[in-house]
């Protein structure tokens, strides 16, 4: 596969990820990982990613000699190019015109890395300096009105380097420079299929975990169902699932867990209906963050009596993906673990079980393919994403049974009509609705009426950590609002919720 080499850019993962997309293995590893560590993955062409700083700075990451002697391909992207051009030689300088945004390159038909593209080429820039001169053996394959060597390359050596970030989806044709680089260039093969992966994983995890049993946390999300399912594949019965209700679900959620893992899939699946038991923590708890505690510690004592009363488990299995590794398996010495994202209703990792991860090496994309690939049903593989907490941190005030009820039913209404719409797919990336603690005065009939109020939010997001609200139809609204009130005891008022994150969170808790 390809190693990522990582100097510090937004976009390295995603590097990664179009690397995949082209069927070709590519993992991230930080600048200044040991050679021995990179090498034991048996790299068959490098890619440097773009990065922040300048390569003269004090303490600036520079191109790693093993990758430079190494004499495979590779292919340097803006920082990255700036450093290969520094440590084979070349000059880097602070360009006069800063480039960012979108730029034209124009290309000469020499190179085979743009190959069959156009010959005035829309890239995307982001940098603010430039190569003034490029090392011994390189010639310029493109250039841009701020960059004579807006892409230079040694046709020799089989080392290219582009200003432009070809990964971005504002470089239209950024994955025909990719593609061109893997095959063209690095003579790859497309091998990294979702069925090569089932493949390698099921190996993997018999090789592992041998004859012993495993248990798996199932929580109705894609990660842990991919998980289970793989496992399941690879070991059969030797995996017991767990799977707790907290009272906190969806309408309708355990009822389509159960039919799916243990009815379709054939699943050993433990069912703890917690819900009481949930409440009871709860009762008179309102404070966001004491709540969570709560659900958090409930929720690890109730998986581990069922686990205790298995016997014999070695292996815990859990759905951790690559993006929630990349930082501590790119074997950097300097970079520091950023990730510190809620994780209520997950386990900790002292329970005393040996971890089994069989997606460790997976973008959530992919995962989403092995899902389907195995034959998990939509519903499942494109599930949103859904806090651990659930509904108990959507309804705001007195967590009772009866309202979590009408929470429950005002959010089906939602999102059935969002399905119908067509709109629960691709274009919004969370939506659901929050049961608030407020009444008001309404009018149904002749009578005054005196309820609750449902806020109803939809959200578009890449990554979670910015947001913003979907421009749902207003007639898609009206008709939200209208079977929430008629149909849900207990509501009179519905609002749609119109702030961005931030200064919003996703949640309202
Ligand atoms: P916020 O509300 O912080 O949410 O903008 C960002 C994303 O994280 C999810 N979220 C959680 N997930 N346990 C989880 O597993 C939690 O306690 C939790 N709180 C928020 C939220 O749904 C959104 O996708």
């Amino acid at each position: 596969g390809v190693a990522v080499i990582d100097f510090g850019s937004q976009y390295t993962q995603l590097i990664a990820r179009r690397v995949r997309e082209q069927g070709v293995y590519a993992e991230v590893f930080a600048h200044d990982a040991d050679a021995d560590h990179i090498n034991q993955h048996q790299p068959a062409a490098y890619i440097l990613s773009g990065g922040p700083n300048s390569v003269y700075e004090n303490g600036a990451p520079q191109a790693a000699p093993h990758i430079l002697k190494s004499e495979k391909p590779i292919l340097g992207i803006c920082y990255g190019m700036q450093a290969l051009t520094y440590a084979l030689g070349g000059q880097v300088a602070p360009s006069q015109a800063r480039e960012y945004g979108p730029a034209t390159i124009t290309h000469t038909p020499a190179s085979p890395l743009l190959d069959n593209l156009d010959t005035n080429l829309q890239v995307w820039m982001s940098h603010g300096d430039r190569i003034e001169q490029p090392p011994a053996g390189f010639v310029p394959l493109a250039q841009s009105e701020n960059s004579p060597y807006a892409a230079i390359g040694d046709l020799e050596r089989n080392i290219y380097g582009v200003q432009f970030h070809p990964e971005v989806s504002h470089t239209p044709q950024g994955s025909a420079v990719l593609h061109n680089f893997l095959f063209k260039i690095a003579h790859l093969t497309a091998k990294w299929t979702p069925l090569a992966v089932i493949e390698n994983a099921i190996e993997a995890i018999r090789a592992q975990v041998g004859d012993e049993k495993v248990i798996l946390g199932l929580s109705g999300g894609v990660d842990s169902a991919v998980a289970g399912t793989l496992i399941h594949r690879a070991i059969g019965d030797q995996l017991t699932s767990i799977f707790v209700n907290t009272g906190f679900l969806r309408k309708n959620e355990p009822e389509s867990v159960l039919a799916v893992f243990r009815d379709e899939m054939g699943m050993n699946v433990i069912y703890n209906n917690a819900t009481e038991r949930f409440l009871d923590a709860l009762q008179g708890k309102t404070e966001p963050e004491q709540k969570r505690k709560i659900i958090g510690n409930e929720f690890i004592e109730v998986f581990k009596e069922e686990a205790n009363a298995l016997e014999g488990v070695r292996f815990l299995a859990q759905g951790t993906i690559y993006p929630d590794v990349i930082e501590s398996a790119s074997g950097s010495k300097t970079a520091h673990v950023i990730k510190s994202h809620h994780n209520v209703g997950g386990l900790p990792e002292q329970l005393g079980f040996e971890l089994v991860e069989p997606l460790r090496d997976l973008f959530k994309d992919e995962v989403r393919k092995v899902g389907t690939a195995l034959g998990l049903p939509d519903h499942i593989v494109w599930r949103q994403p859904f806090p651990g907490p659930g509904l108990a941190i959507r309804c705001l005030g007195d967590l009772t049974w009866d309202r979590l009820e009408t929470l429950r039913e005002a959010d089906a209404i939602f999102l059935e009509e969002l399905e119908k719409a067509g709109l629960l797919v691709g274009d919004t990336a969370q939506c659901f609705a929050v049961l608030l603690p407020v009444k008001a005065v309404g009018v149904m009939g002749d009578l005054r009426t005196y309820e609750e109020v449902i806020a109803l939010r939809a959200v578009q997001t890449q990554d979670f950590m910015t947001a913003d609200w979907v421009r749902l139809p207003y007639d898609l609204l009206a008709q939200v609002s209208s079977h929430i009130v008629n149909k849900v005891k207990g509501v009179n008022r519905v609002v749609y919720d119109v702030t961005s994150k931030p200064p919003g969170t996703i949640e309202w808790e």
